[in-house]
């Protein structure tokens, strides 16, 4: 008989990770170096921005030593002093409007505010809408613990995945139990973008008059680079409503997904009481709220990042971007967040996920390279996939494309 118990059987038996991510990690240990490994693994389809690791590592590192009560208990929703330095920046940089440090719980990372805000917000098995092409994870966040039944709202290329309310309608009519919640990423992973005011106008009047949470991820609020300027949940018209939240942290528009902090603005009571009944068994470490407490409360320095980190990732994106077009692969281009979806339809060897699925395992064994399959975006029809360009260097990124364009056959004649 086994150990485990049932529910520990099952993680073990069908674990919640993608199996693209279990690859890369198992590749790691033989990355790619220009030097030592000229034929190493690049990995390309993990969301992390290392642009500017080394100067972001540099000023969390002047904020140390850190006092001694970072060793002790805290308010288990975040140090009052953290939220109150995030609260001010959130202010600034997502919400352009005052935010109120009490309506803000911090947690280790934006995955453990999405399952414990979901906890709380839907029972088992109840519905949630997801628009796709969406982040793979919420699969993960959603399912595992919390039981629910995620519901994908399909967007097609032939519309450039737009997303549209009928479509929404549709997926809310058909869903097997009661949709509780639509989880909205904004901007948008893996597709970049940045959705406009209106149709967030739109979708929240939607939400509301179907009684609905909207939750937005707007883990990419900062990392826009393109012309559109990114419109935070909580600035729609009347506001931030009790059924709306915010999910933010500092994974994604600072880089640092290792330190494990996310953030929930809710304006909405009952919800921060029971998700700060659930936040003792996922809090964020003392240590890391004080250093980035530090850093926030410098304002200008904090400011400058944002500034910097935006300039770098535009031009990884135009790096990256003049390198798929030297290769005549054919791709989306992104206007926020560190990635573009590729079109390979033209080289699957049959229109179907079995034959995406061939394609990206031929891209790892030959090309050495490892992208995000569109299957795991729950991309509604195969032969997308999703290159993340700002995680490795771009001289990386350059040999990673070159590489897929060799394997694809691609490159253009002459070009
Ligand atoms: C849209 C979105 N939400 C949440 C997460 C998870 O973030 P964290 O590492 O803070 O848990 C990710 C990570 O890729 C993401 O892309």
């Amino acid at each position: 008989m086994s150990e485990l118990s049932s529910r520990g059987r099952r993680l073990v038996e069908s674990p919640p990770l993608a199996a693209y991510v279990a690859a890369h990690f198992e590749q790691l240990e033989d990355a790619w170096d220009p030097q030592d490994n000229p034929t190493g693994y690049i990995g390309l389809c993990i969301a992390e921005n290392k642009l500017l690791a080394g100067e972001f590592l540099a000023a969390l590192e002047s904020t140390l030593p850190a006092p001694a009560e970072t060793l002790a208990y805290d308010a288990v929703v975040g140090n009052l002093e953290f939220r109150r330095a995030l609260a001010d920046f959130m202010g600034r940089h997502l919400v352009q409007g005052p935010v109120d440090a009490e309506q803000l719980i911090v947690l280790g990372g934006a995955g453990s505010v999405l399952e414990q805000l979901f906890y709380v917000i839907a029972d088992p098995r109840e519905t949630v809408l997801v628009p796709t092409p969406s982040y793979a994870g919420f699969w993960a966040d959603l399912e595992t613990r919390d039981e629910l039944h995620l519901q994908t709202v399909d967007a097609r290329s032939e519309t450039g995945f737009a997303l549209d309310l009928e479509a929404l309608e549709a997926a809310r009519l058909a869903a097997p139990t009661p949709v509780r919640a639509l989880l909205l990423t904004s901007p948008d992973n893996p597709l970049g973008r940045v959705h406009p005011r209106e149709t967030l106008e739109q979708v929240a009047a939607w939400a509301d008059a179907h009684e609905i949470h909207l939750v937005f991820d707007e883990v990419y609020a900062l990392s826009v680079f393109g012309p559109r300027a990114f419109t935070s949940g909580a600035q729609l018209s009347g506001g931030l409503g009790p059924r709306h939240h915010v999910v933010w942290g500092f994974s994604k528009d600072f880089g640092a997904s290792g330190l494990r902090c996310g953030v929930l603005l809710s304006h909405n009571a009952q919800v921060r009481r029971a998700v700060g009944e659930l936040a003792y068994w996922s809090g964020c470490s003392g240590h890391t709220q004080y250093m980035l407490a530090r850093f926030l409360s410098d304002a200008a320095r904090a400011d400058a990042y944002v500034t910097r980190m935006r300039e770098s990732l535009g031009g990884a994106h135009a790096t990256v971007s003049a390198a798929l077009h030297d290769e005549g692969i054919d791709f989306r281009p992104g206007e926020a967040g560190f990635f573009v979806v590729c079109d390979l339809r033209a080289h699957l060897s049959e229109a179907s996920w079995e034959g995406e699925r061939r394609l990206w395992a031929r891209l790892l064994a030959e090309a050495r390279v490892n992208l995000t399959p569109g299957e795991a975006c729950r991309i509604a029809e195969p032969g997308f996939f999703r290159l993340c360009y700002a995680s490795m260097p771009a001289a990386a990124v350059r040999e990673g494309v070159a590489r897929l364009g060799r394997a694809l056959g691609s490159k253009p004649s002459g070009g």
